[in-house]
């Protein structure tokens, strides 16, 4: 049996016809930049999420940096802001706030997501939070209820957790100030290229995000900030209202296969997640953790499994951000030597599943 990671070109085909459709309905539309096919997917998309409103942007990087320029116009952060944030997480959510002209300051996280004794210590001279709902895993309410006693605004990359419910089942992107949407082709809810999205309540907030991603236009030929240009596709925007129709029944398909993981999976050389982490979480990733990771990967090759990682490297090690490679986090830098994200996704049968389980109950 070979079992691909994604079968991303199968989970896309789905929607051929519809595509399709898309594509003939923008053709004689002539609407190629913003118009109807924007605002209807934003309007749902923020009705999905239950937020006022949702604005569409280039990608999930430019989602984060436009929330943070925004407060920084409006007057509520500033440059160099101190921007506390997960060391585990993907470099964009480094790269956000580096791209506002702010300052990401790192700590460790004792799970997946940041929780608020990560926080605790950490809050001194700080000017804002960017939590990350990794892997799909929302991050804990209690870390909200802290921001907000804290007085620090706290802001979202929701860049994996499209559709996930919180305990009172509000939705991803709404649960911060404003929240970063990615819709990479392989996200839960991703287009045929690139693509993103803010959701917040907050008017002001969405203005100036949308202001700041189109030039920073008042009106045609006003420009009265200094913007860029970062809007969601019509075509991307099109394709994504198809898909967000299915997007709750993928979810279930998701939560079923890593049910089955977490049952099925028993070898002492492989750790998987605890049965918490699969409440509150859209489950984009399913992560296995194993100490021998090369040699682990090799075996589920041979096996004909597909596997990937999320990520071997942390963003503080990355050559990139050498300012911070002096930092050191040893959780999160054990979650990036260790961590391999096997099969999770729609499309594989219950056959496959099994075969998973049986070939990594197998490994020694
Ligand atoms: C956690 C996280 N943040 C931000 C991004 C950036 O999204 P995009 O690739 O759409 O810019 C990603 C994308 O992979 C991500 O996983």
């Amino acid at each position: 049996m070979t079992i691909p990671y994604l079968h991303l070109k199968s989970l896309q085909a789905r929607f051929k016809d519809q595509d399709a459709q898309s594509l003939q309905a923008i053709q004689e539309s002539g609407q190629f930049i913003g118009g109807d096919f924007v605002t209807t997917f934003e309007n749902s998309f923020a009705s999905y999420c239950g937020v006022h409103h949702a604005v569409g942007t280039g990608n999930g990087l430019d989602a984060l940096t436009l929330i943070l320029l925004a407060e920084k116009q409006l007057g509520n952060l500033t440059e160099h802001a101190k921007i506390l944030l997960p060391a585990h997480t993907y470099i964009a959510t480094f790269l956000s706030v580096i791209h506002a002209g702010m300052q990401p300051i790192p700590v460790d996280v004792s799970d997946l997501t940041i929780s608020v004794p990560d926080l605790e210590n950490h809050t001194n001279g700080i000017d804002a939070i960017v939590v990350v709902d990794i892997y799909g895993k929302l991050v804990d309410d209690e870390v909200y209820a802290f921001a907000k006693a804290k007085q620090l605004p706290i802001y979202c990359d929701t860049a994996q957790s499209h559709g996930a419910r919180n305990s009172s089942g509000k939705r991803s992107g709404s649960l911060a100030r404003a929240s970063a949407f990615s819709f990479y082709p392989t996200k839960n809810l991703g287009a045929l290229g690139d693509g993103g999205a803010v959701t917040s309540d907050d008017s002001e907030l969405a203005s100036m995000v949308r202001k700041l991603a189109n030039y920073g236009r008042e009106s045609r030929f006003v420009n009265s900030v200094i913007g860029m240009n970062s809007r969601l596709d019509p075509l991307q925007a099109s394709f994504l209202s198809s898909r967000l129709q299915q997007l709750d029944a993928d979810y279930q398909c998701r939560y079923d296969i890593a049910r089955s993981y977490v049952n099925g999976i028993k070898n002492e050389l492989v750790t998987v997640p605890e049965p918490s982490f699969f409440e509150h979480n859209a489950i984009h990733v399913f992560p296995v953790f194993v100490e021998h990771r090369d040699r682990f990967v090799t075996y589920m090759n041979r096996c004909g499994i597909g596997t990937n990682c999320h990520y071997p490297v942390a963003p503080h090690s990355q050559e990139a951000l050498s300012f911070l490679n002096h930092l050191s986090f040893s959780n999160t830098e054990k979650f990036h030597r260790t961590e391999v994200s096997i099969p999770c996704h729609p499309l594989l049968s219950s056959d496959e599943v099994q075969y998973v389980i049986h070939s990594i109950n197998n490994y020694e």
